[in-house]
């Protein structure tokens, strides 16, 4: 039998995906965005439900929950305010344990989640309820994803502690995760870069191959506003072009603008298409995916690279045999 995933905070199912990929089959999955919803349901099996993870279920049975809380809570760190609405959300998953029957919950987040209150608060109220932990940071780029991405994951066990996810052997490029994908949009939009202003267009054309908003700044300076010069040349990674031949940069929620972060297609004058993308996060080309083009980013972005949920899946998975 599949043993049986719940997934929290389960966005498009990125995660969800890459246990998929290992053998095992998410019952259930909740999630407070209806397009992530949908999306979910389109390529998981109509399993996911808009809720909220701070109301928690006691009639989902599952094998281990996977959970993936938002991120943005960090900027508290260190100053313990416990006010802060965003710390209940991680230590709500620790509620949905006993009902469930879990003997694994494995919760992935930026590594700074590691030396965060909340990560200490969950992972003391895991042991109460019996849990084992150990806390791993990994690089997607090591695990088959063609994209530098430090994700933290610690999994909390009462079954014995995984090893740790074995590094692939051949690590892939920006151009082979692009390869098929031809220049040429497509029809149904996931291959089709947004239209760029013509001062965006003029821009990508002067940008070469690795250059930045820097390269701007020095070789046509008429095409930076005031503001840029205002913070100086230093920050290399915004109105960034991608190297063919390298990982992406860590891919975030809003790649489709070049102002934020390096997303400019290795040759073409345009920022990366949602499919190239979403092949950036090891997503196939067979998913579906619901919303507008800035939901779209967002599900993509914000999810695990499959690679390293399958890597990080498989380890677990020798735990249950
Ligand atoms: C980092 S993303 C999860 C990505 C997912 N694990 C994947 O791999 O595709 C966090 C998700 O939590 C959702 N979320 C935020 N607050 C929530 C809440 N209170 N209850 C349920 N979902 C919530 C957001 O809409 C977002 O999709």
């Amino acid at each position: 039998m599949r043993l049986r995933v719940g997934d929290l905070f389960a966005g498009a199912g990125l995660l969800s995906g890459a246990f998929t990929r290992a053998g095992f089959k998410t019952v259930y999955a909740a999630e407070a965005d209806h397009r992530a919803i949908a999306t979910f349901n389109l390529n998981h099996g109509k399993v996911a439900e808009c809720r909220d993870v701070r109301q928690p279920r006691d009639d989902v049975r599952c094998d281990i929950i996977v959970a993936g809380p938002p991120c943005q809570g960090f900027s508290t760190l260190g100053k313990r305010d416990r006010a802060d609405e965003r710390n209940v959300l991680s230590l709500a998953i620790a509620r949905w344990v006993r009902p469930s029957g879990a003997r694994v919950v494995i919760v992935e987040n930026v590594p700074q989640f590691l030396e965060s209150d909340q990560w200490h608060r969950l992972t003391e109220r895991m042991r109460r309820l019996g849990f084992e932990s150990r806390a791993w940071v990994l690089d997607a780029f090591d695990y088959g994803a063609p994209q530098r991405r430090k994700r933290s994951f610690t999994v909390y066990s009462k079954i014995g502690l995984p090893e740790l996810p074995r590094p692939v052997k051949h690590r892939i490029t920006v151009r082979d995760a692009f390869e098929g994908l031809g220049l040429k949009p497509d029809v149904d939009g996931m291959h089709t870069a947004p239209t760029p202003s013509k001062l965006a267009y003029e821009r990508f054309v002067r940008i070469l191959s690795e250059g930045s908003r820097s390269d701007l700044m020095t070789r046509s300076p008429h095409l930076c506003p005031p503001s840029w010069r205002r913070l100086g040349p230093d920050v290399s990674d915004v109105w960034g072009r991608m190297r063919y031949d390298a990982p992406s940069n860590t891919l975030r929620c809003c790649f489709q603008n070049p102002s934020k972060g390096r997303y400019i297609h290795p040759v073409e004058h345009r920022v990366i298409t949602l499919r190239e993308g979403a092949r950036l996060q090891g997503v196939p080309d067979s998913w579906k995916f619901v919303g507008d083009r800035t939901s779209v980013a967002r599900q993509i972005g914000n999810g695990v690279p499959i690679p390293l949920g399958y890597a990080v899946a498989k380890s677990v998975s020798e735990l249950f045999s």
